[in-house]
């Protein structure tokens, strides 16, 4: 397919990066990509000749706060797009209903969405999560939902409208270790510029995304608090079972 793709996300920790991506190179073989994880990103335009994969993590059943300042930069006309939300089994409450209502009003046409179960943030939950069958299913469903986007859409999300709170961030705040050696990794691909050069996380700006403790080349970045355990091991046992994905279109 010659068809050019272009997958916009927001993706701290990557499951949503990845979702994207099997999707995009189901349906063309020229991807471009937006990231707009670590910054912001000059305004775009799409005509109705472009296709749009949008996707974003949720974060208390909305989208973070942060990435939907980061997508009002992206205007399309007509565009047809896909919205996407990776969650970490428990629920993605409002956050698809909300990412479609977003791009709409941005000027998107949305033909297909989806709610894919990504391995949480916190606790050992899905850990293997996107999995084989998760990309095997996003595929199944990248492809009839781009074969149909011709067609007329009038499928329905789930979410309530006004949306619940949410999309703030969590409450934990990475800690370093004596192991850094001050790469300036973490300084770098904070999303909010949360470190400082000193590789401190500023407790105020955080969002409790913990990329900083996935990429930290040295496990330097760490949550190993008597309380941050104790939650995790609770949470943990409580979102054990698989949750799966959910498509529409
Ligand atoms: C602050 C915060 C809030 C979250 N809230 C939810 C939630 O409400 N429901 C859920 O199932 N997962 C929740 N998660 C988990 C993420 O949605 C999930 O891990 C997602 O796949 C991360 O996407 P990413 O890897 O693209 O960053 C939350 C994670 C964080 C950091």
């Amino acid at each position: 397919m010659n068809q050019k793709i272009s997958i916009i996300y927001f993706s701290p920790t990557g499951n949503t990066r990845k979702t994207l991506q099997v999707m995009g190179e189901s349906i063309s073989d020229m991807i471009e990509t937006i990231d707009l994880t670590c910054s912001d990103y000059e305004t775009r335009n799409f005509t109705e000749t472009d296709f749009v994969i949008f996707g974003s993590p949720v974060y208390g059943g909305r989208i973070p706060l942060v990435a939907r300042e980061r997508f009002f930069n992206m205007k399309g006309k007509d565009t047809p797009c896909f919205v996407v939300v990776s969650y970490g089994n428990r629920d993605y409450d409002d956050a698809l209903l909300e990412l479609s209502d977003m791009v709409k009003s941005l000027g998107f046409v949305v033909k297909g969405a989806a709610a894919v179960v990504g391995r949480h943030t916190y606790g050992d939950i899905q850990i293997t999560r996107p999995d084989e069958n998760d990309f095997m299913q996003d595929k199944a469903f990248a492809v009839k939902a781009f074969q149909k986007a011709n067609d007329r859409s009038d499928f329905q999300i789930p979410g309530n409208i006004p949306y619940k709170d949410g999309g703030a961030g969590g409450k934990f705040r990475p800690l370093t270790s004596s192991v850094c050696v001050k790469c300036g990794l973490c300084v770098r691909e904070c999303p909010v510029h949360a470190i400082k050069e000193d590789c401190m996380t500023i407790t105020e700006t955080c969002i409790s995304c913990f990329r900083c403790i996935r990429n930290c080349p040295v496990h330097a970045k760490n949550m190993d608090t008597e309380e941050y355990e104790s939650f995790a091991k609770m949470f943990t046992q409580k979102l054990k079972d698989r949750k799966e994905n959910q498509y529409f279109m």
